[in-house]
């Protein structure tokens, strides 16, 4: 019994821990990301996000064509406006933090999560500390491709096939070895 009952109180305690740490994580926004992610020797994160379908995500929403789909599945608001299709197109969309910017679509902590405590140099040089401050920690390639499954699925209007080598070499963004 009393076994059971610290058991429960670590549960919760636990519970409470994970919860205010994410609770506590602000987005910051592309552009601080971009600071340190965007020279050559980094492996230009940026400009290849930038040019990726991804950074175009919510824009695609304020197209006639978005609005045609969105109100064939009757939704009454435009696309751009419609959590229904904001929740793929730009993931974190009830953040009203101002360093972050919905019309950039699926963006760096969209995928890695919000970054305000793993942001910092010495944290992020080590993978250990940042995956305690709140980066998505990716484990291997089938990780990677269930998490890219959470939007890429059959939910998405124009839903075909979902090929993961090919898409991810696509936005690959790696740093460059030695
Ligand atoms: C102050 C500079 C700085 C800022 C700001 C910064 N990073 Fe980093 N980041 C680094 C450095 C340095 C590394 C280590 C790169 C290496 O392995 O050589 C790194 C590594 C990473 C890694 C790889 C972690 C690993 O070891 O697998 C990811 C993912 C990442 N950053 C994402 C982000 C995101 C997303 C943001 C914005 C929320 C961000 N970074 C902001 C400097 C920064
Ligand atoms: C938060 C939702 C979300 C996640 C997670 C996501 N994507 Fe996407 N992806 C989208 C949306 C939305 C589009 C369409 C953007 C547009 O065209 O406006 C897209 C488009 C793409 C495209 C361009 C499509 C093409 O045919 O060229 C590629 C490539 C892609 N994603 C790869 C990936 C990979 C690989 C992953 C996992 C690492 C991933 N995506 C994770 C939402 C997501
Ligand atoms: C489950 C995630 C998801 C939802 C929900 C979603 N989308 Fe998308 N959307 C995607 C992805 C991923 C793509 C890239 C194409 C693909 O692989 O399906 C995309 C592509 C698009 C495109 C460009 C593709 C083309 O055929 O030109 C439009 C337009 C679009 N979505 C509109 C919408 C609208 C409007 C809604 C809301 C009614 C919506 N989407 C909801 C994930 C989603
Ligand atoms: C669609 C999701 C997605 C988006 C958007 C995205 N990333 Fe990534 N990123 C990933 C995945 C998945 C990996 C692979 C992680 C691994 O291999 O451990 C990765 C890897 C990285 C790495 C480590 C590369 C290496 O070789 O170790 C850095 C740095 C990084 N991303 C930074 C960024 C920055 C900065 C942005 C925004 C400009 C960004 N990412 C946008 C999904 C994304």
């Amino acid at each position: 019994m009393k076994i059971n009952s610290l058991a429960v109180v670590l549960l919760i305690g636990i519970v409470v821990a994970s919860f205010s740490a994410s609770a506590q994580n602000k987005y910051i926004g592309v552009k601080m990301c971009s600071m340190c992610h965007k020279s050559e020797k980094q492996g230009k994160q940026f400009d290849i996000w930038q040019k990726s379908k991804h950074a175009g995500a919510y824009k695609t929403l304020t197209t006639a064509k978005a609005n045609e789909i969105a109100k064939s599945k009757g939704i009454s608001k435009p696309a751009a406006e419609a959590s229904e299709c904001l929740e793929c197109h730009a993931k974190a969309r009830d953040v009203k933090e101002a360093s972050y910017d919905v019309k950039d679509g699926v963006q760096c902590e969209t995928c890695h999560g919000a970054g305000s405590a793993y942001k910092t140099l010495s944290v992020m040089k080590d993978k250990a500390k940042a995956v305690a401050a709140g980066m998505t920690d990716f484990k291997d390639t089938a990780t990677i491709e269930k998490f890219c499954k959470t939007c890429h699925n059959e939910r998405s209007p124009n839903f075909k096939e979902f090929k993961f080598e090919e898409m991810w070499g696509k936005i690959k963004h790696s740093v460059p070895k030695g």
